[in-house]
């Protein structure tokens, strides 16, 4: 990676203190059910991009905002335990993003985002925080922050030559300004169904859907299908490319597509082709599949090689 810029990555984005439990099931509506003992882990997907990129060695800086109350400072303390550069992200008078997650028994979770702190992230924050746009070699937004911060964010960052990477999550329908200043979408196959208004249900659907968001902007788009592998529907290519999944026993699948995105990011700026550079990334989405959590459970570069060693 070149060290001329101030970051290899800058993350714009959220950052969550998730309440996890893990229950044998999902209660249904109106039904009440045990689980285990409350967890309070690091999470946010901004947040777990940018530790999933700087464990792979990335040299990564973040814009966010948490709340002055305690979730805040453990999330920044571990942000800097994993050298993540968090003197641009600001202390708000609203309380820390939560996200109150169940984990089934397969390892499958859901989610109940409330956003506090991130979505006070303005386009002020943004320019305050990032001059010139040039600090950086790549820049990676989510969707737990405003939308107009991200648009933003997306056209300084696309004017000033730096990789802008889009994980459209939570899905929402996107405006034709934020398409045309991304160069890689990286959705899962429910946010690209979503987006598309096109069922995915395969690789000919997510192929077709991913098609028709192209013809909004000039990106690639990489599909992330879980324990299916990737797909990647290149911008310069018209076949498609399926990069099969590692085989891993899923304890927790929360931040697997984020480990995915930060290395992903990562490993592009080391300069892998587009192609290994996903099956490198589907080896961290697997590995963070295999522990329980979000910022616990992101591979370091060391654990990803010898685990692509081992085939
Ligand atoms: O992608 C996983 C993340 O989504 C969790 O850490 C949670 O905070 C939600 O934002």
């Amino acid at each position: 990676m070149s060290h001329t810029f101030k970051y290899d990555i800058l993350v714009i984005g959220s950052l969550n203190a998730d309440l996890v439990v893990r229950a044998p099931h999902f209660p249904r509506p109106g039904e009440t059910i045990s689980g285990d003992d409350l967890q309070i882990i690091p999470g946010g997907k901004g947040a777990n991009q940018a530790v999933a990129a700087a464990r792979q060695g990335a040299n990564v800086g973040m814009i966010g905002r948490v709340g002055k109350d305690g979730f805040g400072d453990v999330l920044l303390q571990n942000l800097k335990n994993n050298r993540v550069d968090i003197s641009d992200v600001e202390r708000d008078d609203a309380s820390t993003g939560t996200a109150i997650i169940v984990v089934d028994e397969a390892g499958q979770n859901s989610i109940i985002l409330s956003a506090g702190a991130n979505g006070k992230v303005t386009r002020e924050d943004v320019k305050k925080h990032s001059p010139g746009f040039q600090a950086m070699q790549a820049v990676l937004l989510q969707l737990e922050i405003p939308l107009e911060t991200v648009v933003f964010a997306a056209q300084s960052s696309f004017g000033n030559d730096a990789l802008v990477i889009l994980n459209p999550a939570p899905a929402r329908t996107l405006p034709d300004e934020l398409f045309k200043v991304i160069d890689y979408l990286i959705p899962n196959e429910t946010e690209l169904s979503i987006l598309s208004g096109i069922q995915v249900t395969d690789l000919a659907s997510a192929e077709k859907a991913a098609r028709s968001l192209q013809e909004h902007g000039n990106f690639s788009v990489l599909v992330t299908m879980g324990g299916n592998g990737a797909l990647i529907v290149d911008k310069f290519d018209h076949e498609i490319k399926h990069i099969p999944a590692f085989k891993v026993e899923v304890a927790d699948t929360t931040a697997a597509g984020d480990a995915f995105i930060g290395g992903f990011a990562s490993a592009l700026l080391r300069g892998l082709k587009v192609e290994e550079a996903v099956k490198y990334a589907n080896a961290c989405g697997a590995l963070a599949a295999t522990k329980f959590g979000a910022q616990p459970s992101l591979p370091t570069k060391e654990e990803v090689e010898k685990f692509i060693k081992q085939g």
